[in-house]
């Protein structure tokens, strides 16, 4: 028999906004810019404040140090990662659109961490080709969908043992389980998934914050 769990059977939205409200508050200076990106006319995309909370308490069980984003867009996730970090720590974060990275680079300069944030402009599979082995202790990607196969076979050259890999939309916009959806991005978010779930390379699971996030560790 399938497994069902009670909560599958009680959450609604109701109770993601009383999972939101119940998480420690947005700063004023993520909030803003998450405004200035809207006013900035980026793609309202980001991902939200419950699941950055997610990902810096991760961060900070893992003591981690180096951390690498695929995906920049406005950096508001590179810049709550980056005060999850000891002094010392950084993230690199890596954007393939120059109007993006040049948004992400001015609210990096006026954030309390902008010795810890490097937003570096190019492609995601170029970054990652040129990193050295076991040289990161955190991945996070929110970039392409069609790469994140490709994205997580690199961080397993990439991430040193133990290390930590985190995947933004693992839900595929909400599309993830409508068979008639065929959208390239939803296709491949399935492939990843799949791919990930039976890898020998992470422990894997899917946790149902924002639109999905996938929390793998290396072995
Ligand atoms: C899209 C990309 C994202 O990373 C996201 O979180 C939501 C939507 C998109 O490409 O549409
Ligand atoms: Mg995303």
């Amino acid at each position: 028999m399938r497994y069902r769990s009670r909560v599958a059977r009680i959450l609604t939205s109701d109770h993601f906004d009383y999972i939101a409200a119940h998480t420690r508050p947005e700063d004023p200076f993520l909030a803003g810019l998450r405004a200035a990106a809207i006013e900035a006319g980026l793609p309202q995309i980001s991902i939200g404040w419950a699941q950055a909370s997610l990902m810096q308490i991760l961060l900070r069980l893992r003591s981690a140090r180096d951390v690498l984003e695929v995906g920049t867009l406005g950096g508001y996730s590179a810049i709550a990662m980056a005060r999850a970090l000891p002094r010392g720590g950084r993230v690199k974060t890596v954007e393939l659109e120059p109007a993006h990275a040049a948004f992400a680079r001015e609210w990096v300069a006026r954030s309390d961490v902008p010795d810890r944030v490097e937003v570096i402009e190019g492609a995601g599979r170029d970054v990652l080709g040129g990193l050295e082995p076991a040289s990161a202790d955190a991945v996070f990607l929110d970039a392409d969908k069609q790469s994140y196969v490709v994205y997580g076979e690199a961080c397993l050259r990439i991430l040193r043992p133990g290390g930590m890999l985190l995947a933004d939309n693992a839900l595929a916009f909400g599309s993830l389980l409508d068979p008639e959806c065929r959208d390239d991005s939803v296709e491949a978010i399935r492939r990843f998934n799949d791919w990930i779930a039976q890898s020998d390379g992470y422990q894997a699971v899917l946790v149902p914050l924002g639109d999905g996030c996938w929390v793998a560790i290396k072995e």
